[in-house]
């Protein structure tokens, strides 16, 4: 039984005591090049929106219908972006984000907590580390799926606005229902996938996705991705975030006023979500503002060196003491990677966003990093 492993998803959110070593994935860094002086002729062309200020937090955190007459169901058209996060693929068929997957950050802040009563500060937290990564910072439009030309033009390599798809930013390996990038795609769910968790929630969730399956599911898919991916990846921030998502299902897809991890969800909701990206018919969010909280975790943070059942321990923390700092530190790092020379205008953009990034970190203690300012 490994239930301490799925408790500790929230682990490194909170506060994570793995330790620490860097080990840098610039997978991202895969796109055809522009000049600078294209960039800069680019960045003329477009309207520049840069950062924006935060969201408020919510007033209204109760127990409510999501799946409203306001909210109706509508199945992603050709073009849409929909992508390996099945909370933001639903949110999008039914119009708390922009049909088409491309959104601001405040919308998805807005999006998740209002649809889901995802927490303020962890709605943040998740949300910018995503967009300084993956969004595109001149326009402040990201994509949930893939690149698109909607949020407007690819920044000059190697950065690369290219949506929540891309591999080895936010996105990770031993996900529950997507296959590491390594091995097929990384963002559509894969049937078999699907398959097998279902499998564990009959075996240990008595049919349903409760904390038994959730653990139980999490430990395989990471001893499954040890033994077929020989560069499965799983320090920071995927530790993190790995585990974080395997409890989403049963904190966010269930039905009732009151979570509880026994129960767990349904079947038929975890199909809603997961195969057709819908509300299941009279769905309530949550009766409590939900953020990723502590535990503690049988697996190390580690990754395989180039072969199979190879895994090695990697220092989650990297130097931080703690986890959610080194999260942070982490996001930030990758960001300045990507941004070797930035434009002014992107340079104000980017220490916009770090900065609105740190506002979900500051009450932990964190460092605030000023890379581009
Ligand atoms: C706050 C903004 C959010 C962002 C930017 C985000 C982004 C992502 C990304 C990039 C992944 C892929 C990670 C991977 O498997 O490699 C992911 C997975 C996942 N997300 Fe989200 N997410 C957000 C909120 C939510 C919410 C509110 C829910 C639930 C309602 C949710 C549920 C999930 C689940 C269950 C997975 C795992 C899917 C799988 O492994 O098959 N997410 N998310
Ligand atoms: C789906 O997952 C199975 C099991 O890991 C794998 O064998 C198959 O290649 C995957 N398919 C795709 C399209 O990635």
């Amino acid at each position: 039984m490994h239930l301490i492993g799925a408790v500790a998803l929230a682990v490194c959110f909170g506060t994570c005591a793995v330790s620490a070593g860097i080990i840098d994935h610039p997978d991202y860094a895969s796109v055809a090049g522009l000049t600078h002086e294209e960039v800069e002729l680019y960045e003329r062309s477009i309207k520049v929106v840069g950062a924006q200020p935060l969201p408020p937090a919510p007033t209204d955190t109760s127990f409510k219908l999501v799946h409203d007459k306001n909210h109706p169901f509508v199945k992603a058209k050709s073009g849409d972006q929909r992508g390996p996060c099945p909370g933001l693929n639903t949110l999008a068929s039914h119009g708390y984000l922009p049909h088409n997957g491309v959104a601001t950050p405040a919308q998805i802040m807005n999006a998740v907590m209002e649809g889901f009563n995802m927490e303020y500060i962890a709605a943040m937290l998740v949300t910018y580390g995503a967009f300084i990564v993956n969004g595109n910072h001149l326009t402040n439009l990201i994509s949930i799926g893939g690149m698109s030309s909607k949020t407007g033009p690819a920044p000059k390599p190697p950065a690369l606005a290219g949506g929540l798809s891309v591999h080895g930013t936010f996105e990770g390996d031993a996900s529950l229902t997507r296959s590491d990038d390594f091995l097929g795609n990384n963002h559509d769910l894969n049937l078999t996938l699907f398959n097998h968790m279902v499998d564990y929630m009959d075996k240990f969730g008595n049919g349903r996705y409760n904390i038994h399956a959730a653990a139980e599911y999490r430990f395989a898919r990471i001893q499954e991705s040890i033994a077929t991916n020989p560069w499965f990846f799983f320090g920071n921030p995927r530790f993190a975030t790995g585990y974080a998502e395997s409890t989403f299902p049963l904190e966010f897809f269930s039905n009732d006023s009151t979570i509880d991890w026994e129960r767990g969800t349904s079947l038929e909701n975890v199909k809603s979500f997961f195969l057709e990206h819908k509300f299941p018919d009279g769905f309530h969010r949550r009766g409590t503002p939900f953020t990723p909280s502590g535990g503690t975790h049988p697996m190390q943070p580690g990754m395989n060196i180039g072969r199979v059942n190879s895994y090695t321990p990697v220092d989650f923390n990297q130097g931080e003491t703690r986890g959610t700092c080194a999260l942070y530190t982490r996001f930030v790092r990758v960001t300045l990677e990507m941004y070797p020379h930035p434009t002014k205008e992107l340079s104000k953009a980017l220490a916009g966003n770090i900065h609105n990034f740190f506002q979900a970190v500051k009450d932990v203690g964190c460092t605030e990093l000023f890379p581009f300012n």
